[in-house]
């Protein structure tokens, strides 16, 4: 691995670079801006342990990275290979190329481009998480009408959910990424940045990192069943009850752990207990149903509360925040997960694991744990 001027160039698993101006060779992906690097090791990592051969080029600050294969079926192997879900940094991803745009008739420079794609069953318009990005979002919303009336009379789209999904990611008006993903295996929401509308009774802003980890880890029609009003849940470093909030909304009975205030509406539901504890010491009497912790802390330390709580039965599922390092950031959280996965081994137990950088985590990233076996009551 290694870096060139102001860009980052990682390459896997070989070092040649093939022919880039094979079609469809890029896998795109979108990322919080400062985090490109990461994106890079990261797709760097999966692409040579899947024996995909090519590189991953990023500038920094641009919310984006490639990935570049040397075969033009790289990208979709890798797409096939991995879930989307379960990688960390980036934010969305499509695999296609890059098309030069004129200042007028956009449209038939990209109906031309398309031939070469197969039908897609629906279409976002996308831009990055930058300044230029935000400018430009006023433009794709007037484009995306005429373009899908477009490819509907071509042909090109139609409106089935099993189809790949077109994405076009516009990095100014001259330049989009032109680029698909399986409508399975991609972003939740455009750009990967959901729409969640703050709630205006919760006490803190952080509540939406809470609501978003439940959205991204646990499929919906699993909510009612995961996290419902016979749960009980501990909230370490509650303060002011962000987090506590979302599981006082889904009924829950919640013990608040931390030296600072509560919010007195959290209290008033009668729902709270607040306990001025040491979080990283407090341990429930019995088995809790959900475990939160949104402690500021060397991750490590955060990391192993996990393996305490999922180890010895604490809680069966547990939503845990990890500051980020300063370097190395993706091996850094990658070292930290197969410690985690390692002591559940060692215990003999299993223990599902999740690992996103949210849209609403700054310079750290969510984990979920969810045991699997061995759960008593
Ligand atoms: C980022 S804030 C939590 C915000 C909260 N999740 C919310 O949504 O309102 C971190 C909290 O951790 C608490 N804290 C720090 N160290 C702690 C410890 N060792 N035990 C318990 N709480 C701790 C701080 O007092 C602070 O209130």
């Amino acid at each position: 691995m290694h870096v060139e001027g102001s860009d980052f160039l990682y390459h896997a698993p070989i070092s040649a670079h093939g022919d880039e101006s094979q079609f469809m060779n890029t896998l795109f992906m979108h990322c919080r801006p400062g985090f490109e690097g990461e994106v890079c090791s990261e797709i760097a990592d999966h692409a040579a342990r899947l024996g995909v051969a090519g590189y991953a080029k990023a500038k920094p600050q641009s919310a984006c990275a490639e990935f570049i294969c040397h075969e033009p079926a790289g990208p979709e192997r890798l797409m096939a290979q991995l879930r989307f879900s379960d990688l960390i940094f980036p934010r969305q991803w499509a695999r296609g190329d890059f098309v030069q745009l004129p200042e007028t008739d956009r449209i038939s420079v990209l109906l031309e481009h398309l031939v070469e794609f197969p039908r897609c069953g629906s279409l976002w318009l996308e831009v990055l998480d930058t300044n230029d990005g935000k400018e430009l979002s006023n433009f794709c919303k007037k484009f995306e009408a005429p373009l899908r009336k477009a490819l509907i009379q071509a042909g090109r789209l139609v409106d089935d959910p099993q189809l790949p999904r077109l994405l076009l990611t516009f990095k100014s008006g001259r330049e989009v990424f032109l680029g698909m993903a399986p409508a399975d295996n991609l972003a939740m929401w455009p750009m990967g940045i959901p729409r969640l509308k703050f709630p205006r009774e919760a006490p803190s802003r952080s509540t939406l990192k809470l609501e978003e980890a439940w959205h991204h880890f646990i499929p919906r029609s699993e909510w009612d069943e995961r996290l419902h009003g016979d749960m009980t849940g501990v909230d370490l470093g509650a303060a002011p009850g962000g987090w506590t909030y979302q599981l006082v909304r889904r009924g829950m009975l919640v013990t608040a752990i931390d030296n600072g205030p509560m919010a007195e509406s959290l209290m008033d539901t009668g729902l709270v207990t607040h306990l001025m504890a040491d979080g990283f010491t407090y341990r429930p009497k019995q088995t809790v149903d959900w475990m939160v912790c949104d402690i500021v802390e060397k991750p490590a330390r955060n990391a192993a509360l996990l393996e305490t709580w999922l180890g010895e039965n604490l809680c069966r599922e547990a939503v845990v925040n990890l500051k980020l390092p300063m370097k190395q950031r993706y091996a850094e959280v990658k070292r930290l997960l197969e410690r985690i996965e390692d002591g559940f081994r060692d215990r003999g137990i299993k223990v599902q694991i999740g690992c996103k950088q949210l849209y609403h985590d700054r310079e750290e990233v969510t984990c979920h744990l969810r045991r699997l076996e061995g759960a008593k009551r």
